[in-house]
């Protein structure tokens, strides 16, 4: 098969779909691997580097049968989908309706990273973007609690004498643990408000003394942001748009300086108010309340991230090179689940859903 690594042109994504090491194991099994100039470069990898590896370096690696890359097509890429193709990314469709119809309509087979499922439910692709969002939630948190960044000019940790900060972080799975615990290492006085009782209990007995749990309803919801200096928005259902739990009106409620870091952003955001921004222009104030909602934060840590993402993205990406995509998808039901577009029908239920539109399951021969 021949597999293609496009340069990322998000706003400074600096992650790349697979390293050198990737593309040497996809030479040895007998595929062609094409890379476009410089797409490593903000991930420590070099066009050397990759031809070193035995790939091809082009201009255009969208001519592919299958690519692979990080953040959902810009729209000069989807002019260079094509049906059949297969496009293994992040796509966080629920979040994008004008995405997922241009997609829809380029014909090309679309496996979304966020929706592969493991037995178990849990999100394998999803995880290790996570706990670099969680820890970095915490980090852009305490920059963004400054007072020249038009915080409130509170030290998260606080000072002998003087009360660290309160960090409520809504949603307590991958992002909002990591979050937790990188908030309590600092000394903040942490909540974490989750509707998963067992998932409750769990962090109940992992966190340390500064960390709480709490049930996640509308009441605790309102009456955390009343108290908040730096909220962390992590909730996700997965392939819906998140839910909005902290309504325009809930900000007028909150402490003028308070910063909201929506997390859950590249699936709408968990906050009313929250729309994109990138990591060139990250904040706007509603209210007095610093929002901060980058779709793509771990693409700014490009070293950790790709490897990060790599590690989990490229035993499917042997696969799906190596057996095809029925082959790959008869193997394994969780990325069945993935396969998000196929030959123009939805073949993912909770995208199906997000939009109304019909449902068709893809069912490998
Ligand atoms: N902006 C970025 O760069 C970036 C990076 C990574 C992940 N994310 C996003 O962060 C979000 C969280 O990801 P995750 O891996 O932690 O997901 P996860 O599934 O591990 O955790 C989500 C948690 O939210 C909880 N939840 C659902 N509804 C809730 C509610 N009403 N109140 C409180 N909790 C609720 C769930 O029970 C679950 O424990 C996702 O939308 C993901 O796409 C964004």
């Amino acid at each position: 098969m021949i597999i293609g690594i496009p340069r990322e042109i998000k706003n400074n994504e600096y992650r790349v779909g697979l390293l050198p090491v990737h593309c040497e194991a996809l030479r040895r099994a007998g595929h062609t691997v094409l890379v476009e100039h410089h797409a490593g470069i903000g991930s420590g990898a070099t066009d050397a580097d990759y031809k070193a590896a035995g790939a091809k370096l082009v201009s255009n690696a969208w001519r592919a049968d299958m690519v692979v890359k990080v953040k959902e097509p810009q729209p000069v890429e989807i002019h260079k989908m094509r049906p059949g193709q297969v496009v293994f990314t992040y796509f966080h469709f629920a979040a994008d309706r004008q995405l997922f119809e241009d997609v829809l309509r380029s014909g090309s087979v679309a496996i979304a990273y966020e929706t592969i499922q493991l037995p178990d439910g849990t999100l394998p692709l999803l995880t290790p973007m996570s706990e670099i969002a969680g820890r970095m939630a915490v980090h852009q948190g305490a920059k963004y609690l400054e007072e020249p960044m038009q915080g409130r000019g509170l030290l998260l940790a606080g000072v002998p004498g003087v009360a660290p900060a309160k960090v409520v972080i809504i949603g307590g799975g991958v992002v909002g643990a990591n979050a937790a615990k990188m908030a309590a290492g600092l000394g903040a006085d942490v909540t974490i408000l989750e509707i998963s009782l067992p998932r409750l209990r769990y962090l109940d007995d992992i966190m340390p003394p500064n960390v709480n749990t709490l049930f996640s309803d509308r009441h605790t919801i309102r009456e955390q942001l009343r108290r908040a200096d730096l909220v962390i928005g992590a909730v996700l259902i997965p392939g819906a748009r998140a839910p909005h739990l902290v309504t325009a009106e809930d900000l007028t409620r909150m402490k003028p300086g308070a910063v909201i870091i929506d997390v859950c952003i590249d699936q709408g955001g968990c906050c009313e108010t929250s729309r994109p921004t990138t990591h060139a222009d990250p904040t706007y104030v509603v209210d007095g309340i610093v929002h901060y909602c980058v779709t793509n934060m771990p693409g700014a840590v490009g070293r950790t991230s790709t490897y990060a993402l790599c590690n989990v993205t490229f035993p499917y990406v042997m696969r799906l090179a190596t057996l095809g995509l029925e082959g790959a998808c008869a193997r394994d039901p969780g990325l069945v689940a993935a396969v998000n577009i196929h030959a123009g029908r939805i073949t993912n239920r909770a995208v199906a859903e997000t939009f109304g539109l019909p449902f068709t399951p893809f069912t490998p021969c």
